[in-house]
């Protein structure tokens, strides 16, 4: 609706320009705005307030001369100035049934990409696998998994890349482990945390076997066989807890996904070639590094991207230039999202510079990073255990889910045993992964158990429930929407403020799928969940005074449970018939 509108304005403009009202070569970005309050109408305009200086004309002069000039549209039942200038536009309510009408009869509810088809690569998840995966993790999967769904939805081919940390010198450190007691070692491999600190003391406390592990890290890096087999062996156990906790989470991720560092290893001298050809590199003290003239540290020394060490060695960085390479000339995408700590900014917005200038990457490739905030603890410090340790994922996760299912068994203690775990199970894990994405990606958020679980405010209890609310009026009747007839007639207020949030479901994606931010595809949801609650209790369904009227409200009740359960599960949540 806010294209058509901007189309109209469009329309009208030309128009003035070509009667001369409107000086020639104006291009302005015309705003179109939901409004808030509904007796202003649905959408404002703040257009006349733009151009009324090059017009030479008061605004509200110039928004006159603008309703005249605007095309007739069946879609717009009246146009008002308000305030200083302020063009007001009135949607038709029956124009608006009608589109509704269209979503409904249409698998993707009228949602379409407002660009053209891309090819996105979506970089998520991608944990060091010397560790098991704590909740730093957390964010990157399920921020990554909710915006790679809705780009999917959108119609774009989304390309997950998994960007496994597998290649570090830390991996010295586990093989000579490996290597020292393989019987041993393979039993406590269960327990990756545990395997970790048992190689690390080992490391801390023997001069000797450190030696062992960095002469270990070369042979591995050289391509050693035996070195290979066992890090392969070590990754195996590794990525299979990831994909135990990706399982879990049900997190769109799979092993066929999971391109980690050690597949560039062998692009790693080409990219420094590359480099050198464009004479880009300088060396400082021995290491090779790319300076940029804008980019200086505190003290305003020039600060560089170091793409190989002294020694030779290279860097996290000359691993991202490569995987950019890779991404633009072989994966052909248009676009890459990186949903990474907002910690490392820095380095993606120097890398993705240095991959622009040496032409890794194609012109008109976009490289985003989409950076977000630290999890904190409930009580707004960094997350840890009682005893101050990193707090597993997969231990996180369980909690949730005891939570969850003392919680439902205490509002439903009728609900039989195998049903009482599915709905903890899509409440509890729905809960952890709603909290974090219904937050705005960028700032830090406290993890807090009992909010989550809360059945009120902007939650995932509080949108499941509203869900099943839905699903019970099908219930009650015994039968679909596609045995009901009738038609979208809209009414009452609370039906058009309802029909007028359905309506926004493509916009809101389209920009959550530009801006990776599902935090406003959870708003929306909250939102339209509360216009749906007022609709449900001032605008009887099945008590509705005569058929076409009790049809028309089911269509309404039909599609919000749709637009929801779709919303929902866009973001990875799944939805209940019952809880
Ligand atoms: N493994 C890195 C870490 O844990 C994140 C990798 C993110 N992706 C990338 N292409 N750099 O910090």
């Amino acid at each position: 609706m806010k294209d058509s509108i901007r189309h109209l304005i469009q329309q009208a403009l030309t128009r003035l320009t070509d009667e001369g009202v409107l000086p020639a070569g104006l291009t302005p970005a015309i705003q179109v705005e939901n409004t808030r309050d509904k007796t202003h109408g649905d959408f404002a305009s703040n257009i006349a307030m733009m151009l009324a200086k090059p017009a030479g004309l008061k605004p509200r002069e110039l928004a006159e001369k603008l309703i005249a000039a605007l095309p007739v549209d069946a879609s717009v039942s009246k146009v008002e100035i308000a305030g200083p200038g302020f063009l007001n536009f009135f949607q038709n309510s029956d124009a608006l049934a009608q589109r509704l009408e269209a979503a409904l009869a249409d698998a993707q509810l009228g949602v379409r990409k407002s660009g053209t088809a891309q090819r996105v690569v979506v970089d998520l998840s991608s944990p060091n696998l010397a560790k098991e995966m704590h909740v730093g993790h957390l964010r990157s999967t399920i921020i990554g998994d909710a915006v790679g769904r809705v780009l999917e939805f959108l119609g774009d081919t989304v390309i997950r890349q998994n960007h496994v940390g597998d290649w570090g010198t830390q991996f010295g450190m586990l093989l000579a482990y490996l290597e020292e007691n393989p019987a041993a070692a393979e039993s406590e491999l269960a327990d990756l945390e545990q395997f970790y600190r048992a190689a690390k003391k080992r490391f801390d406390d023997s001069a000797e076997f450190a030696d062992r592990a960095r002469a270990l890290v070369v042979k591995l890096q050289a391509g050693d066989a035996e070195c290979l087999r066992l890090w392969q062996r070590f990754n195996d156990v590794s990525l299979s807890h990831c994909q135990a906790v990706y399982d879990r989470l049900g997190v769109k991720l799979s092993p066929a996904d999971v391109r980690g560092e050690s597949a560039y290893n062998a692009d790693l001298p080409t990219i420094v070639a590359e480099l050198q050809a464009k004479g880009l590199l300088s060396e400082s003290e021995g290491a090779q590094c790319v300076f940029m003239d804008e980019y200086k540290n505190a003290e305003g020394n020039p600060l560089p991207v170091i793409v190989q060490k002294a020694g030779g060695g290279y860097l996290y960085a000359t691993t991202d230039l490569a995987a950019m390479r890779y991404r633009s000339q072989v994966l052909k995408a248009d676009r890459a999202l990186y949903f990474v700590d907002q910690r490392q900014a820095l380095h993606f917005q120097m890398a993705f510079e240095v991959a622009r200038r040496a032409g890794f990457v194609h012109a008109g490739m976009d490289l985003e990073h989409m950076g977000f905030g630290t999890m904190n603890g409930a009580d707004g410090r960094p997350f840890k255990t009682r005893d101050g340790g990193t707090v597993k994922l997969i231990d996180l996760l369980d909690e949730a889910e005891q939570r969850a299912y003392a919680l439902v068994k205490g509002k439903n203690p009728e609900l039989d045993e195998s049903e009482l775990r599915s709905i903890a199970r899509a409440v509890g894990i729905g809960a952890v992964k709603y909290a974090d994405l219904s937050k705005h990606r960028t700032s830090d958020y406290s993890f807090n158990f009992e909010q989550m679980l809360s059945f009120e405010g902007n939650t995932a209890p509080y949108l499941l429930y509203a869900y099943t609310r839905v699903a019970s009026v099908f219930r009650k009747l015994g039968k679909g929407i596609e045995a009901i007839g009738g038609k979208i007639d809209l009414q009452a207020e609370q039906e058009l403020a309802l029909a007028a949030k359905l309506a926004q479901f493509a916009e809101v994606l389209n920009n959550v799928g530009d801006k990776g931010v599902p935090h406003l595809l959870c708003s929306y949801l909250y939102e339209l969940a509360g216009l749906f609650s007022s609709f449900y209790e001032n605008c009887p369904i099945l008590g509705a005074e005569d058929v076409a009227v009790q049809q028309s409200r089911l269509r309404l009740a039909a599609l919000t449970g749709r637009t929801l359960q779709q919303g929902l599960e866009l973001l990875g949540l799944t939805t209940l018939e019952r809880m």
